[in-house]
């Protein structure tokens, strides 16, 4: 049983429907709110806080049941303030405190696996390519990937900044890597999402060079665009769809039995899958 005059609606703020990555997480989602007999609204604040403010204040005027949201910036006291007046609410692939339901992925371990398996295969001068910074998947992804670095003592791991991780900037990730000098670039790069990774693929093929012969590629997420891309993707695998119903699942719990409801942060482990973009160096 519901909560009772809401709207037998769920509601997901996507933070960016152009990245496949949560349109599989979505889906994850429609599934659990098909399986309790509930609607689904989409909604998506394509990165923007603003916009995201504003589907945050009409769902509340709707009476969703709840809202699963993977925001803009995780911090927003506007959706603490949403729980606060007793709409149940989950973040989604974003961490939220003690004070809130959320559900991850262990991106530390994520970019642990991916330089682990570039060392394994003979590299040692490694880009990683994403960004910005700020985003939290993109600290821990690089804090993940400078533990496997530093269990090998000759490899030489550089940070390639991004404005965003999407597909342009890694073309540009590409040029910046063609550019640099013989002697100094990087054997192999480990991309923060696949959209990245496709990218700087893209580029390479336009510059004549050869992935992996010439720089081996990891993207992060494995959507399905990795398995078709013209060199398959190795990619760190997410449990995109089970991200999407986990959540939607604990979000249904508190709706459902609010007084008994315990916050909960569940972290799922992510999964190497090895493809032609990284091959063994002899
Ligand atoms: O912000 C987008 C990225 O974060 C996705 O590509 C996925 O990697 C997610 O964890």
């Amino acid at each position: 049983q519901l909560r009772g005059g809401g709207s037998r609606t769920l509601a997901y703020v996507v933070l960016d429907t152009s990245n496949p990555f949560f349109t599989d997480v979505a889906e994850g989602v429609q599934e659990a709110a098909d399986g309790a007999g509930l609607a689904l609204f989409l909604c998506n604040s394509a990165e923007d806080s603003t916009r995201q403010a504003s589907f945050l204040d009409l769902l509340e005027q709707q009476r969703v049941e709840g809202v699963l949201i993977t925001p803009v910036d995780a911090a927003d006291p506007r959706i603490t303030a949403l729980a606060g007046r007793g709409t149940p609410v989950v973040i989604v692939d974003r961490g939220a405190g003690p004070e809130g339901c959320s559900v991850t992925v262990d991106d530390v371990l994520g970019g642990d696996l991916a330089v682990t398996h570039l060392l394994e295969t003979g590299h040692r001068r490694i880009a990683f390519v994403g960004g910005p910074r700020a985003i939290g998947q993109v600290a821990d992804r690089i804090t993940g990937s400078e533990k496997a670095a530093a269990r090998a003592p000759d490899a030489d791991l550089v940070i390639l900044e991004t404005a965003a991780l999407n597909v342009a900037e890694g073309r540009r990730a590409g040029e910046r890597i063609a550019g640099m000098p013989a002697a100094r670039r990087p054997t192999a790069a480990f991309c923060a999402n696949d959209l990245l990774a496709l990218g700087l693929l893209q580029q390479m093929v336009r510059l004549g060079l050869r992935v992996p012969d010439d720089l081996a590629i990891v993207g992060y997420d494995d959507i399905e665009f990795a398995e078709a891309a013209a060199v398959p993707l190795t990619s760190v695998s997410q449990p995109r769809q089970l991200l999407g119903r986990t959540a939607a699942e604990l979000l249904l719990e508190e709706a459902r039995a609010p007084e008994q409801h315990r916050h909960q942060q569940v972290v799922f482990a992510p999964e190497l899958v090895v493809r032609a973009s990284t091959r063994l160096r002899p």
